[in-house]
């Protein structure tokens, strides 16, 4: 999958029931993300921190799906010791889906295996694959981690602001930014056409290379989905 590929619209059994891609996101944005197996140690960190995030998720209108090899059983069997593990209420529901791949088609078809890491079988184990669809279903950032490394959830958040700012405004957000953080014009837009397109001001930082391309402007403040 490249960015800017319309997301195969696949058909999947899933822990919320049978779900077909595009139908599941409508208008929303959404993040599947992929783990090695159910019922291990760093999955289980992983998919308890993305539950207690599940709110900031919705409000910013983006469906969670999560993905492996595990079968429906052992997915719902697993989603009870996660939310034990968040010490959430007994019998509360684990908050989003999550795929039963466990013919290994998803994981083939969008290149999630990682054939460096095996399972005791000596099978390929799921990466942690992040891929964030826009509500074109087209792709709109991938990450890859391997087996041994757990992502930050928190990190997912902050880009998915930065995608739906960036989405409806033509601006960029520099490193480590934060919503309400100055962004940055992009080079694309010259000069004369950055002063119309910012009201709120454009602040160039002088360079030892005397080239003005370091130009901050404030967040501009529109809808974000
Ligand atoms: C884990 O989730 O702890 C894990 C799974 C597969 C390989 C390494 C770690």
């Amino acid at each position: 999958m490249l960015l800017g590929d319309v997301f195969p619209n696949f058909e999947a059994d899933s822990t919320f029931g049978k779900m077909k891609l595009h139908d599941f996101l409508g208008d929303s944005w959404g993040v599947l993300f992929s783990h090695p197996r159910d019922f291990t140690p760093v999955c289980t960190t992983e998919l308890g921190r993305a539950a207690q995030l599940s709110p900031e998720f919705i409000k910013r209108n983006v469906k969670l799906m999560a993905l492996s090899v595990d079968s429906l059983e052992e997915h719902h069997g697993w989603s009870k010791d996660i939310m034990a593990y968040n010490n959430a209420e007994p019998g509360s529901q684990f908050p989003f889906p999550i795929i039963a791949d466990d013919r290994r088609e998803l994981v083939e078809r969008l290149g999630m295996l990682d054939p460096e890491e095996k399972d005791r079988s000596g099978m390929p184990l799921t990466a942690r694959c992040v891929f964030v669809i826009g509500p074109d279903k087209k792709l709109k950032l991938s990450i890859l981690y391997p087996a041994t490394t757990g992502r930050n959830f928190d990190e997912i958040l902050r880009v998915i602001d930065s995608l739906q700012l960036t989405a409806h405004n033509r601006v960029a957000t520099p490193v480590d930014w934060r919503p309400g953080n100055s962004v940055m014009v992009p080079p694309s837009i010259p000069e004369t056409e950055a002063a119309a397109l910012f009201p709120a001001g454009v602040y160039t930082k002088d360079l030892p290379s005397g080239k003005k391309y370091l130009r901050y402007t404030p967040q501009p403040n529109t809808q974000q989905q």
